[in-house]
């Protein structure tokens, strides 16, 4: 199962608990309502009563009455009048561990007319604390009752019951529309990703073409630019860059030169040794580069190597003469293979070195033209690489390089490698 896919089912599984944690908030609501039709069956009985005696509001008998109709299920009851003067108050004896328990358990509610309740669960018993206004049949206020009470068991199976519907109802919702969904949002999923790696495709080959284009300028073909890019790929991995320097290395190696393209000819193919006032306008290639990806967001991932590919690590590069570490890892990185490439190569104005010489010849530069430890960490991959990539031909190479590079930009541990 890929992660993507994994991170969907964990998603619709957390999803799933919330729900779940919602209908137990919701239970609690609902707990609460069932407990409130149960204190109004508490105090039913006196209202009518209070009816057919047609009492007077300060008649004891009135109190009495109501702490008669609630004492089969008061813990502990008392009854006061609109005053708050204590009218009566009694506990069935039934209950009389139960009250120890519950000590300590209890709210202390205002003293207002306003109806409180607090469900306390003691083991198997549901005990509800009330105080609550008692109302005659003209629903005019005659006293306030207060007390612990035992819930009935049926009332309370009920509840729990009801809970039991509930959250099977829920689970079952959730796994369906889950069944439902899954395979749609996988399905989106993956036509999204495909969209994306087909941009993303588009751009690389893009780059592939541009560099290319630039790089059969001054060799004839455009393997300089698909082998820097390679052996720039290939170091990279051997310094262990992450995945975000690494696509910044690949992005600047493919435009490394770019700048080259406002270089005239007579001075790039010139077949000899360039003056001074040749070389000078050669290392404007640099800035160059930068003014012409500038307006790319994508393509300024490359600006560190294009804008520092020719530094040099004893400070005596081009074009800011940064040295040692104060030049971009990256660019370190570029300078090597850049060179060892050039080397290796025909130039017009120089013929190709054997792959042991380039590389003796990199060797000499460690320190002053190269980071030494980067150059240490080439040479022991410089020969099977070049190997590699001689025994391939430019169309090979590019497509080997494409593949290689997919996996730096095409999320390859999300969906499936683009075939
Ligand atoms: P390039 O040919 O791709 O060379 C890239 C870099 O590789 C050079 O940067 C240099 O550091 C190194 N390199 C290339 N060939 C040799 C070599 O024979 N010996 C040594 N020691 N190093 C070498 P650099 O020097 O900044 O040159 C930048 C670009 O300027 C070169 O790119 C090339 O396009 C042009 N260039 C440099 N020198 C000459 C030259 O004498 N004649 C012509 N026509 N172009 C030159
Ligand atoms: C190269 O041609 O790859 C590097 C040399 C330069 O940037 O001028
Ligand atoms: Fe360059």
């Amino acid at each position: 199962m890929s992660s993507i896919s994994f991170a969907i089912l964990r998603r619709m599984a957390l999803a799933g608990v919330l729900v779940c944690l919602l209908v137990g908030v919701g239970f609690y609501f609902i707990q609460e309502r069932g407990v409130n039709d149960f204190v109004l069956t508490l105090t039913a009985p006196q209202s009518d009563e209070l009816a057919s005696s047609g009492a007077s509001r300060d008649d004891q008998a009135v109190y009495t009455s109501i702490l008669d109709a609630v004492l089969r299920r008061a813990v502990a009851a008392q009854v006061f009048d609109n005053e708050w003067n204590l009218r009566g108050e009694t506990a069935n004896p039934r209950f009389d561990s139960l009250r120890e328990v519950l000590t300590g358990q209890t709210r202390d509610f205002p003293r207002d007319t306003a109806r409180h309740q607090h469900v306390i669960r003691t083991g198997e018993v549901m005990v509800i604390q009330i105080q609550m206004p008692i109302l005659d049949t003209t629903r005019t206020q005659v006293g306030i009752l207060s007390g612990l009470f035992v819930v009935p068991g049926r009332i309370d199976q009920q509840l729990q019951q009801h809970f039991r519907y509930a959250l099977l109802a829920v689970l079952a919702a959730v796994l369906l529309t889950a069944a439902v969904l899954y395979p749609m949002i996988l399905l989106l999923n993956r036509k999204v990703l495909r969209a994306a790696q087909d941009i993303m495709r588009g751009n690389l080959e893009m780059a592939e073409t541009l560099g290319t284009a630039i790089a059969k300028r001054d060799s004839g073909t455009g393997n300089h630019n698909y082998r820097v890019c390679y052996y720039a790929l290939r170091l990279g991995e051997a310094v262990k860059l992450d995945e975000i320097a690494m696509r910044r290395l690949v992005i600047g190696a493919f435009f490394h030169d770019v700048g080259k393209i406002g270089i005239s000819d007579a001075i790039l193919l010139k077949p000899g040794k360039l003056t001074d006032e040749e070389f000078a306008a050669v290392k404007e290639h640099v800035s160059l580069g930068l003014e012409i990806i500038r307006p790319s967001e994508w393509l300024r991932a490359g600006s560190d190597v294009i804008e520092f590919h020719h530094e040099k690590f004893d400070g005596s590069g081009y074009l800011k003469q940064l040295r040692g570490e104060e030049i971009p890892l990256i660019a370190r990185i570029f300078a090597i293979v850049d060179v060892f490439d050039a080397l290796a190569s025909r130039r017009p104005y120089k013929e190709p070195l054997s792959s042991e010489e380039a590389i003796a010849k990199v060797r000499e530069g460690a320190g002053s033209h190269f980071d030494p430890r980067l150059v240490g960490l080439f040479a022991g991959i410089a020969t099977d690489v070049h190997r590699e990539i001689t025994s391939l031909d430019e169309g090979e190479v590019g497509r080997m390089l494409l593949q290689k590079i997919s996996y730096y930009f095409l999320f390859p541990d999300k969906v499936p490698l683009l075939t």
